[in-house]
């Protein structure tokens, strides 16, 4: 059984989604512990579920390597197999990636490298291209720009807003992450070899 930290910054829809996989007795995976930059709103997930979860802000820091350091710490208490950044909106040190990489790794909504950082929505729609799509990748010291896992194409409609692009990438996010993490789980995707 694979056990798994899940780090979040918002709503948490993709650790909802791996929660909800995770009550299947079948499927190989737990988490053990959600952690956030803030008081997320998706810790209401975790609370239903019974899973603590902590939460290391930043403003509480003198800057980005001791938060980073703090939230290592939390992190490693945890002792997971896999540690998954599931919009979590922060970039994380390098101390912080190789202490845990290869098992770091991050869903994208969209189809990396196009459309790196924050706004991957929003900046595939600018850019007006016809087709984006969603990306699970293991986190390397760049933004966004680590071994590919899984991705996927998704068109962009006419008259697609950037909520309603983000809505239509979330579902295939949410399948592409449980498949991954299945496929790590079953040793049919072994990340040391991809990085
Ligand atoms: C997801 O689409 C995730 O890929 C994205 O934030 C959303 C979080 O949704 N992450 C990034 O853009 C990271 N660069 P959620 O909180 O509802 O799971």
């Amino acid at each position: 059984m694979l056990s798994l930290v899940v780090l979040i910054s918002g709503g948490g829809s993709n650790l909802r989604a791996l929660l909800d996989a995770s009550q299947d007795a079948e499927f190989p995976a737990r988490v053990v512990a959600v952690g956030a930059d803030r008081d997320a709103d998706g810790f209401a997930h975790a609370e239903e579920y019974g899973i603590p979860t902590f939460s290391v802000a930043m403003s509480n820091f003198a800057d980005r390597d001791a938060w980073a350091a703090e939230l290592l710490a939390q992190v490693r208490a945890w002792n997971a197999d896999l540690v998954v950044l599931s919009g979590f909106m922060k970039l994380l040190p390098p101390d912080f990636v190789a202490a845990l990489s290869p098992n770091l790794i991050n869903t994208h909504p969209a189809y990396l490298p196009e459309f790196p950082g924050a706004h991957g929505v929003r900046d595939a729609l600018a850019a007006g291209v016809t087709e984006t799509g969603a990306s699970v990748i293991v986190v390397d010291n760049g933004v966004d720009s680590g071994p590919i896992i899984a991705q996927e194409r998704i068109p962009v409609e006419p008259g697609d807003t950037e909520a309603s692009l983000h809505e239509r990438i979330k579902p295939v996010e949410r399948r592409l992450l449980i498949q991954a993490i299945l496929d790590i789980a079953n040793s049919a995707i072994d990340l040391k070899e991809l990085t």
